[in-house]
C-alpha cells in the first residue's frame, strides 16, 4: 500500500524554529510583539495594502471586519453561499441576517447576475445589505469589476474573504485588496500557516486601527481598564507569528509548486474525458490552493474508492443555503427556477491532493488511481444500466 497521501497539510521551511525561538529567548510570549509587527509588515509589503491587522485566526478576522463596519442586530449582509462556513458565521456572531448568492459557472465563486437582483430587491424594501462578503475559493478570483461596478451603485462595502487566495491576482491586484478590506488564514491547511491565525488588511487606515481595537477587548485609552465598546480577544500569538514570518519567506515557492501541482494533474488527466479541471480564468491569476475539478460520475464514489488507497480527496464546499444552521435565510441564484451553480459544483466536484511537499511519484500516483477509480464507476454504471 502507497503511503497516505493527504489533502492539504502544513511545509515547513525549516526557518520556523529561528524566529519562535526569538520570541521565546526574550520573553515575547504574548498576543503581540515584534514577530507580530513583523508578520503586519510583511502582509502589506506583500499584498500592497496600507495597513494590516494580525488576528488568531481567519474567521476572527472576518468578525472583526464586520464588527468594524457596526453591524449588528436587524442588519443585513450577503455572503456568497458556495464556500466553508466560516465566510458566513461571524454575520450570525454579530446578531445580523446572512442572505446567500449563488455563483457562477466561470471562477465558482459569487454571480454577478445574482447579485444584482437581490440588491435590486433589498433597494426595493429599502433594506440594503450592511456589507457584502465575497470568497475567492480555491484560489480563483471573483469576478471583481462586475461585482464592484454593482456595490458601488448602491453604495455597499465588499469584504473579501481570501482565506484560500493569499498571492492570487485579480487583473494584476492581491485579492483581498480590492474591497473594502480583505481576510487571509494562516490556517493549518492554507498555503502558508501560522499553525492557526489570520489577517485582515485594508486601505483605510482608521478602519484597521478600529478594528485592532475591537481585537484587543476594545480598551480605551485611559490609566486603568475603561471600555466603551464589547471587544474581543482575537490577536496573533507573538510565537504564531514566528512561525509565520518563517513561511512568508517560501510564499512565492509555494504559489510556483501549487501551479505545477495543477499542470501535472492538468496535463495527465487531460485524455479522461470524464474528467473537467476548473482552470484559471482570463485575467486572474490562481494560486491553486486546491486543485478542482468535476466529474461526469458520482464525486462521493470517487472519493470513496480514493480512500481505499489511501489517498485523500474532499468534496467541493456544500452550499451554505442548503445547510440545516442556515434554513430560512434568503437565497438568490444565478438563473431562476434553475438548479444553483453551487448545488450543481457540490454535486459534480472533487478536490484533490495539493500539499505543496507531495512527490512527482505521488502526483503519479493519484492520477494513476483517479482514472482507474472513474472507469471502474463507469463501467459498474454501465452494468447496472
Ligand atoms: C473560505 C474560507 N473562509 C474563512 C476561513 C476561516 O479561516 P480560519 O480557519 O483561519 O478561521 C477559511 C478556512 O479555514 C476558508 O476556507
Amino acid at each position: 500500500m502507497h503511503e497516505h497521501i493527504p489533502l492539504s497539510i502544513p511545509h515547513v521551511s525549516g526557518e520556523e524554529m529561528k524566529y519562535m525561538k526569538q520570541a521565546i529567548d526574550t520573553n515575547w510570549v504574548a498576543p503581540l510583539g515584534p514577530n507580530v509587527d513583523e508578520m503586519e509588515r510583511l502582509a502589506m509589503e506583500f499584498t500592497g495594502a496600507a495597513a494590516a491587522l494580525a488576528t488568531n485566526s481567519g474567521t476572527a478576522a472576518i468578525h472583526l471586519s464586520l464588527a468594524a463596519l457596526d453591524i449588528g442586530q436587524g442588519d443585513t449582509v450577503f455572503c456568497q453561499s458556495f464556500t466553508f462556513a466560516a465566510s458566513a458565521n461571524p454575520i450570525v456572531y454579530q446578531g445580523a441576517t446572512p442572505v446567500f448568492i449563488d455563483s457562477e459557472p466561470d471562477t465558482w465563486n459569487m454571480s454577478p447576475q445574482a447579485l444584482q437582483r437581490a440588491l435590486h430587491d433589498a433597494a426595493a424594501k429599502e433594506k440594503l445589505p450592511k456589507a457584502v462578503i465575497v470568497v475567492h475559493l480555491y484560489g480563483q478570483s471573483a469576478k471583481m469589476a462586475e461585482l464592484q461596478a454593482l456595490t458601488d451603485r448602491y453604495g455597499v462595502p465588499i469584504i473579501e474573504d481570501a482565506a484560500e487566495s493569499l498571492g492570487a491576482t485579480y487583473h494584476g491586484k492581491q485579492t483581498g485588496t480590492i474591497g473594502k478590506a480583505g481576510i487571509f488564514s494562516f490556517n493549518g491547511n492554507k498555503i502558508i500557516t501560522t499553525s492557526g491565525g489570520g489577517m485582515l488588511v485594508s486601505d483605510d487606515i482608521a478602519f484597521i486601527e478600529k478594528a485592532r481595537k475591537l481585537s484587543t477587548q476594545a480598551k480605551e485609552q485611559a490609566p486603568y481598564y475603561l471600555h466603551e465598546s464589547i471587544g474581543f480577544n482575537y490577536r496573533m500569538s507573538n510565537v504564531s507569528a514566528g512561525i509565520g514570518i518563517a513561511q512568508f519567506g517560501v510564499l512565492p515557492k509555494r504559489i510556483l509548486t501549487k501551479r505545477f501541482i495543477f499542470d501535472y494533474y492538468s496535463k495527465h488527466l487531460v485524455s479522461n474525458t470524464a474528467i473537467q479541471m476548473h482552470s484559471e480564468f482570463t485575467g486572474t491569476y490562481n494560486n491553486y490552493w486546491l486543485t478542482t475539478l468535476t466529474l461526469d460520475v458520482n464525486p462521493h464514489d470517487v472519493m470513496q474508492a480514493m480512500a481505499r488507497h489511501n489517498i485523500e480527496t474532499r468534496l467541493l464546499w456544500k452550499p451554505m443555503h442548503t445547510q440545516p444552521c442556515f434554513a430560512g435565510c434568503a437565497f438568490y441564484a444565478h438563473e431562476v427556477n434553475e438548479t444553483s451553480i453551487s448545488e450543481q459544483l457540490f454535486a459534480t466536484g472533487l478536490c484533490l491532493p495539493s500539499t505543496t511537499s507531495l512527490t512527482e511519484s505521488d502526483l503519479a500516483h493519484v492520477v494513476a488511481t483517479l482514472n482507474t477509480a472513474v472507469q471502474a464507476i463507469q463501467e459498474k454504471r454501465e452494468i447496472e444500466v
